[in-house]
């Protein structure tokens, strides 16, 4: 059943150019525009019009929802709004009939996610669902679902269900583009050609190996603490590594825009910390290596993901794991991988099961 891997989660992550391709597919399959389905009551009129989008999910599903803010807001120009859906359903959030409420959840079971979307829908909001699973609860509270495809997830730690959830975050950032007329059409259809390719370059970054991470994570699978830095759509990638790695591994981390280490944690530094960064080109690659340089020199030990035939980083990091080229604004679904296997080779150095890692359960249906 784990199909020749020795765990499920690295089955999964191997599965993760299928899970990117199936959820693109035919809603990309015309010649031009996305073609999202059937959203049930949510209408192209609803969508062309909308004035705001809030995000709410839990984990992994909110980092995925960070990078649809990203492109939500640069290519379709509507405000998006984010929170924990924990913390949602308890703020008494101003929501109305004007706001599109995007619930996030793989399992579509998460006991907050289901409450904070019911309550946006209570106060006359329209809500979407985006889930891995037909049937689930949250497809019974929402509007309209776009579901992703990943096929099922059994390692507890979410790896192929988020990049699947980051593509459908991506489709609905285009969609919304396409029907408000926000980008030019040839721009348009530049980045669905390169998101089409994206399941292409995930599956030439699998197959060349993870000896590069396997090294890294021999260095520092005995560290007791790793910061995790990024910036604007690197940010939530940062997040997401962090959080893979704590969980399965057990080992404290932190994540931070980049920007806020001067801010207090750069106290946290000293000499070998590794510092994960996420660097892949994009327009405030030059303000993230300033950041580099300033942990650099206390000591840290800098381990950067970046940009393919990008050579910048050479002379900035210890450890540089390199992913295929893209348009920038997509490169959170290559740059996580190496983050996933990192956190996966660290907890197998440390003996750990990964599937099953202690205190977490798969599907979370209390509060
Ligand atoms: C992390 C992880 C969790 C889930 C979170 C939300 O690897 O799996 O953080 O992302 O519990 O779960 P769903 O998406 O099912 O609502």
């Amino acid at each position: 059943e784990k199909g020749g891997y020795e765990t499920f989660m690295l089955k999964e992550i191997h599965e993760q150019p299928q899970a990117i391709a199936e959820t693109i597919a035919d809603r990309t399959a015309r010649g031009v525009g996305v073609d999202l389905g059937d959203l049930g009551a949510i209408d192209d009129a609803f969508l062309r019009d909308v004035r705001r989008i809030v995000v709410v999910a839990c984990g992994t599903s909110y980092h995925a929802g960070l990078i649809g803010r990203y492109a939500i807001e640069r290519w379709a120009r509507v405000p998006v709004e984010m929170d924990i859906a924990s913390e949602y359903r308890y703020r008494d959030p101003v929501v109305g009939p004007y706001d599109l409420v995007v619930g996030i959840s793989q399992s579509g079971e998460t006991a907050d996610t289901l409450a904070a979307m019911r309550l946006a829908r209570e106060s006359g909001a329209t809500v979407l669902a985006i889930t891995n699973v037909m049937g689930s609860q949250v497809t019974r509270d929402a509007d309209g679902v776009l579901f992703t495809r990943a096929g099922l997830e059994i390692g507890v730690a979410a790896t192929k269900t988020f990049v699947a959830q980051v593509a459908a975050m991506y489709l609905l950032a285009l969609r919304l583009a396409e029907l408000r007329g926000t980008l030019p059409a040839a721009r348009l259809r530049e980045l669905i050609a390169e998101l089409k390719r994206v399941p292409g370059s995930v599956a030439a970054l699998l197959e060349r190996g993870d000896d590069d991470v396997q090294a890294i994570a021999r260095r520092h699978y005995k560290a007791e603490f790793f910061l995790y830095l990024g910036r604007h759509i690197g940010l939530p990638v940062a997040l997401e590594g962090a959080l893979k790695l704590k969980e399965i591994s057990y080992i404290a981390t932190d994540a931070y825009a980049a920007g806020e280490m001067k801010h207090g944690p750069i106290a946290l530094l000293d000499d070998d910390t590794p510092v994960v960064c996420v660097a892949t080109d994009s327009p405030v690659l030059e303000k993230l290596i300033s950041n580099i340089q300033e942990v650099r020199v206390r000591g840290a030990h800098v381990i950067a993901v970046a940009t393919a035939g990008n050579d910048e980083l050479q002379e900035h990091a210890d450890e540089i794991v390199a992913v295929p080229a893209t348009d920038w604004m997509l490169a959170p679904l290559l740059a996580v991988i190496p983050l996933q296997l990192l956190a996966y080779r660290v907890a197998r150095l440390r003996g750990l099961d990964v599937d099953q890692p202690r205190n977490l359960a798969k599907t979370v249906t209390v509060e």
